[in-house]
């Protein structure tokens, strides 16, 4: 009798044991693991003022940002724009594509601890009204020149060593911009390309920033409108 309850006992614990082995692996995230379609875990990345003059900027970002978007930066690509302002030190940026200013004002918190100041062109007056109202509101209007009209025209005015070129006017224009300014970028400067994810970027510029050896590019696309970042080799 004593024999035959303990087999009962083991035998139940075998079945128990591959029914466990039988079940899928719990579903979800695990917390700090990563997402469910795998990859990295996502991190939290809030913004943090660390002065009153960034906080300033902040807030007329986020003011401008309840207006027409007119497809500007998003806060991502903004904030990689500023990180690569202040680690090159730059003092001239040279932007085609000024739209609302948005990119602007990343730029501008940048050149604020650089002493730098921004050159930013764009052929629509309306948007122009909209972005110089943004950069006053910001409180960086002293960091900017506005430059109106066709930037395939007015690009030619940039004889200085240039810091950054952040091309993001229009797309088929790219290849042109680069060629004007690539002389007059400094060694050790940086090309900065929008839109190199969506839409769909010009093959002519993508060849001319990958198939020169003086030219080195990264593609940061892995969300977005993606960015292209090619240095100028020293
Ligand atoms: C995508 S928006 C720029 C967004 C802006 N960089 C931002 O992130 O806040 C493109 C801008 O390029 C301007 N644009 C288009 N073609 C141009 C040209 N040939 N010369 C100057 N500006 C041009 C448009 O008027 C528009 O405001």
């Amino acid at each position: 009798m004593k024999r035959t309850f303990l087999l009962l006992v083991v035998a139940l614990f075998i079945t128990q044991e591959s029914t466990w082995a039988q079940q899928p692996p719990p579903r979800g995230p695990r917390p700090g693991g990563p997402p469910p379609q795998g990859g990295a875990p996502m991190h939290e990345n809030p913004l943090m003022a660390k002065d009153d003059a960034e906080k300033k900027a902040l807030a007329a970002l986020e003011q401008a940002r309840q207006g027409e978007r007119f497809a500007n930066v998003s806060t991502e690509d903004g904030r990689l724009l500023r990180q690569l302002t202040e680690a090159v030190n730059a003092q001239r940026v040279v932007e085609l594509g000024t739209s609302t200013g948005e990119s602007g004002i990343w730029f501008a918190m940048a050149l604020r601890k650089t002493g730098g100041h921004l050159y930013t062109h764009d052929i629509d007056p309306e948007r122009i009204k909209v972005a110089q109202r943004n950069f006053e509101t910001a409180g960086v209007a002293d960091l900017i020149t506005i430059i109106e009209g066709d930037a395939h025209e007015t690009i030619k005015q940039h004889q200085e060593p240039v810091d950054i070129v952040f091309l993001d006017a229009d797309k088929e224009g790219y290849l042109d911009y680069l060629e004007k300014i690539l002389p007059v970028v400094r060694p050790g400067g940086l090309i900065i390309a929008h839109n190199m994810r969506r839409p769909t970027p010009d093959p002519r510029y993508i060849k001319a920033i990958t198939t020169n050896p003086d030219l080195d590019t990264s593609f940061l696309l892995m969300e977005g409108a993606g960015v292209g970042v090619t240095l100028k080799k020293r």
